[in-house]
C-alpha cells in the first residue's frame, strides 16, 4: 500500500525539524539583513524576515514552487485523462512535500478532497442572508469564517494538544477547507449572478473539472480552472495575502480564521482585486471606442489619461518582480491557443505593447511589465464569467492552497507568534541624526 500524503509529509517534517532547530540554536545571532528608514516607512519592502520553503520569488525570473518554474510544475504534475492542465490536488501534494506525485498518489488526494466537499447547511444560510449587492469577496470571507466551528485544531487544542502535533490537526482543517472552497465559490456565483440556479457537484471529478461543472461551463474551462488555481496558489510569504494568513495563524488562530483574514487582504485593489480592475478598465475603453479596437495611438492616450488623473494602470507593476510575470506569460500562451480572436484578448494584448514604454516614460513604477492580473480576467470573460467582481474569489481559491500548505509547515516547525517592533517618528529622526521637524522650523 502506497504511503498517504499525510504519512509522506510526516516523514518530511521529521527531517526538516532538526535543520530549523540547529539554525535557531547555533546560528540564531547571525545577521541576515539590515533595515533602512525607507523600508520602515515603506511597507517593509524587501526586508528578509520571513522563511518558507514552499515558493521563492526571484525578481527577474518570477516564482518557483519548491524550486521548480511554473512550466516545470505544469509539465511534471500528473494530468487527468483528456486534460492539458494538471490536477490541482497534485499541486497541493508538491507544495507540501516538494515531490511530484505519481498518478496513484494524486488520486489519493483527489479522493480525500472529494470526501470532504460537503458544506454544512448553516454556511449556505449565511451566504443566503447577504444582500445580492454585496461584494463576493465579503461573502466568501464570511462563509469561510462561519466554518470555524468545524475546526479540528480548536477542538483538539481545547482538549490539550501537544505542540508537536499541531500540524496534524491543522492538516485536517486545511483539507476540509480546501475541498469546500470551490463549492462555496460556485454557490456564491450562482446566488449573485444566476438567480440562485445551482448545479450540484460531481464526486467523480477532480477539483478543476468539478468547479467547471458547478459553474456550468464546458471544456476547456476545467483546464482554465486548473491553470488558474495552480498559478495563483503561492508567491512566497511577504505579499499581503500570504503574510496575513501566516500572521493570523501565528497566534494559533485556526485555518478558517486565518484564510478568511487572508481573503480580506486579497480583496484590495493593489493586490488580488486588480484582476477585476483590469476588466473594468478595459470595458471603459471598449465603451468609449464603441467596441472597436483602438489604434496604438488611441490606446496610448487612454493609458496617459488614467495616469494623468492620478490612477494606476491595473495589471502592471509589482512590488518584487522586475520582469514580465511568468504567470502572465502562461495565461497569454493559453489565450493565444484557445482565444486568439477574442476582442478583449486583443485589447489586453495591445496594452501589453503600449503600457510598459509609457510607464517607463512616466518614470514612477519600478516594474513597467504586466503581472498575473493583466490576463486572468480576460480568459474568464471569454468563457462567459463576465461578472468581474467574482474574479478575486477565483484567485482566493488558488491562493488558499499555498497559504494552507504554509500554515501546516509553520505549525510543524513551531514558528512562533509574529511580533515585529515599531518605532516612533521621533525615534526615526533621532536615528537619522536630524532635529525634530517642529524644532527645526522654530529655529
Ligand atoms: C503592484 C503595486 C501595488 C506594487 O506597488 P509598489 O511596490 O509600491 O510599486 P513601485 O515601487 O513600483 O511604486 C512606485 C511608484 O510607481 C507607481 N506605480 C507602480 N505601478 C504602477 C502602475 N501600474 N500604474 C501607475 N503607477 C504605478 C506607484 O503607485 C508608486 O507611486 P508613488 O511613488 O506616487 O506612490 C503597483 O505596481 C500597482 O499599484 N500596480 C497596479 C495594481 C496591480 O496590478 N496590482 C496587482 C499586483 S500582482
Amino acid at each position: 500500500m502506497k504511503k498517504t500524503l499525510k504519512q509522506t509529509l510526516s516523514e518530511k517534517i521529521d527531517k526538516q525539524r532538526p535543520r530549523t532547530k540547529k539554525l535557531l540554536k547555533e546560528y540564531g545571532d547571525v545577521v541576515v539583513d539590515q533595515v533602512t528608514i525607507a523600508q520602515v516607512i515603506g511597507g517593509m519592502r524587501g526586508i528578509k524576515s520571513l522563511v518558507t520553503d514552499i515558493s521563492y520569488l526571484d525578481p527577474e525570473e518570477g516564482i518557483r514552487y519548491r524550486g521548480y518554474t511554473l512550466e516545470e510544475v505544469i509539465e511534471g504534475l500528473p494530468k487527468p485523462k483528456g486534460g492539458d492542465m494538471p490536477y490541482v490536488e497534485g499541486l497541493f501534494y508538491l507544495l507540501l512535500t516538494g515531490d511530484f506525485p505519481n498518478q496513484e498518489e494524486v488520486q489519493q488526494v483527489v479522493d480525500e478532497f472529494s470526501k470532504r466537499r460537503i458544506v454544512p447547511r448553516f454556511v449556505y444560510d449565511v451566504i443566503d442572508s447577504f444582500p445580492t449587492s454585496s461584494h463576493p469577496m465579503a461573502i466568501f470571507s464570511t462563509a469561510i469564517l462561519t466554518l470555524n466551528r468545524e475546526s479540528v485544531f480548536n477542538r483538539q487544542y481545547q482538549a490539550g494538544l501537544s505542540k508537536k502535533d499541531y500540524w496534524e490537526a491543522t492538516y485536517e482543517d486545511a483539507l476540509n477547507l480546501l475541498a469546500k472552497l470551490p463549492e462555496i465559490a460556485a454557490y456564491i456565483y450562482n446566488k449573485l449572478y444566476r438567480k440562485g440556479e445551482r448545479i450540484l457537484s460531481d464526486p467523480n471529478l477532480d477539483m478543476g473539472a468539478n468547479f467547471a461543472q458547478m459553474m456550468g461551463i464546458e471544456k476547456p474551462y476545467d483546464d482554465v480552472s486548473r491553470l488558474h488555481f495552480i498559478i495563483h496558489s503561492d508567491h512566497e510569504s511577504g505579499n499581503v495575502s500570504a503574510h496575513t494568513g501566516h500572521l493570523v495563524a501565528s497566534s494559533l488562530s485556526d485555518i478558517y480564521l486565518s484564510i478568511s483574514a487572508m481573503i480580506n487582504g486579497l480583496a484590495g485593489p493593489l493586490h488580488g482585486l486588480a484582476n477585476q480592475e483590469v476588466l473594468r478598465w478595459l470595458q471603459e475603453v471598449m465603451n468609449k471606442m464603441d467596441n472597436k479596437l483602438p489604434s496604438t495611438e488611441e490606446m496610448e492616450q487612454f493609458v496617459w489619461n488614467t495616469l494623468n488623473s492620478g490612477q494606476v494602470i491595473p495589471g502592471f507593476g509589482h512590488a518584487v518582480l522586475r520582469k514580465t510575470d511568468p504567470r502572465y506569460k502562461l495565461q497569454r500562451e493559453f489565450s493565444q491557443k484557445h482565444l486568439p480572436d477574442d476582442p478583449i484578448f486583443k485589447y489586453a494584448d495591445l496594452l501589453y505593447k503600449v503600457v510598459p514604454p509609457i510607464l517607463q516614460k512616466h518614470g514612477k513604477a519600478k516594474n513597467p511589465w504586466p503581472n498575473v492580473d493583466a490576463q486572468s480576467g480576460v480568459i474568464q470573460w471569454h468563457y462567459g464569467v463576465k461578472d468581474y467582481d467574482f474574479y478575486t474569489v477565483l484567485f482566493g481559491i488558488g491562493r488558499s492552497i499555498g497559504i494552507c500548505a504554509n500554515i501546516i509547515w509553520d505549525r510543524a516547525l513551531g514558528y512562533p507568534l509574529e511580533r515585529p517592533k515599531s518605532v516612533t517618528t521621533d525615534m526615526l529622526e533621532k536615528i537619522a541624526g536630524i532635529k525634530k521637524m517642529a524644532e527645526a522650523e522654530e529655529n
